[in-house]
């Protein structure tokens, strides 16, 4: 029987917003909004030039990268590496998102990236899913390649450091004719993520936190944590708005 743990709600802010001070903004207001949460864990993923700023507002509101490039110091024009955000004090970092996989980002270096940051001292959160569903159920196995080619090498004893967001592209609110997961989708997809992890861990497996991500709101977040078999949301959209990023921390907070 798999350990109940508590939530952890992560917002990708993307490439939002335009100026630091609307950053300031949005994150104070959510500083505020969040001062009772005990036991969910809240992680901010805004762009990288507004992290070392961030990082003075709020020590309950860890902060994560969108990005990290897989080597540690050299010379690797316009990369920052999972090292420098360590030392910055930057926790968590997104790696394999399916923006960046639709730039060029493949499994291979992903899994680089993985293991830079891993050794690093980085909570790397990697994104899995598939573009779209099909009658014979192919995206099982696009998901499981993910997962191997993307995990490929990383040791045991790192696994539990790591959170797998599946995130199926077809519902993510900025791609084109979206239509909306369901519960029962993420639940089919988390328990099958576990066992790939198993095949991979054993044991340890039940120590990594799956989460989910695509067009998660106020509205269904309660859902997706209760039906979703999921530890956690990855939240993109809603995460910009500070009054509805607060209503899923605070279902998270309120119902586990
Ligand atoms: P969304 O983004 O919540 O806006 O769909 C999720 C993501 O892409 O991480």
């Amino acid at each position: 029987m798999q350990k109940k743990k508590d939530k952890i709600i992560i917002g990708n802010w993307k490439m939002n917003p335009l100026t630091i001070k609307e950053a300031e903004k949005s994150f104070e207001d959510i500083k505020k909004s969040v001062s009772y949460v005990r036991k969910t864990t809240i992680v901010i993923c805004p762009p990288l030039l507004y992290l070392e700023k961030l990082k003075k507002i709020s020590r309950k509101i860890n902060l994560g990268a969108q990005d990290a490039f897989w080597g540690d110091v050299g010379a690797f024009t316009g990369e920052v590496s999972a090292e420098m955000l360590y030392n910055a004090g930057i926790k968590y970092v997104i790696l394999g998102h399916s923006e960046r996989r639709t730039l060029g980002e493949t499994n291979e270096l992903v899994n680089k990236k993985i293991k830079g940051s891993l050794s690093a001292g980085l909570t790397p959160v990697l994104c899995v899913g598939e573009s779209m569903r099909d009658e014979n159920h192919s995206y099982f196995n696009l998901v499981k390649t993910q997962l191997e080619e993307c995990l490929n090498g990383v040791k045991k004893t790192f696994a539990s450091k790591i959170i797998i967001a599946y995130e199926p592209i077809w519902a993510i609110s900025s791609t084109l004719n979206r239509h909306d997961a369901t519960s029962v989708d993420s639940r089919e997809m988390a328990i099958f993520i576990r066992k790939v992890l198993y095949d991979k861990f054993g044991a340890e497996a039940s120590r990594i936190r799956i989460i989910y991500g695509g067009s998660v709101n106020e509205k269904d977040a309660l859902d997706f944590l209760n039906n979703g078999g999921v530890d956690g949301l990855l939240s993109g959209r809603a995460s910009l708005n500070a009054k509805k990023f607060a209503e899923i921390i605070n279902i998270a907070e309120n119902n586990f």
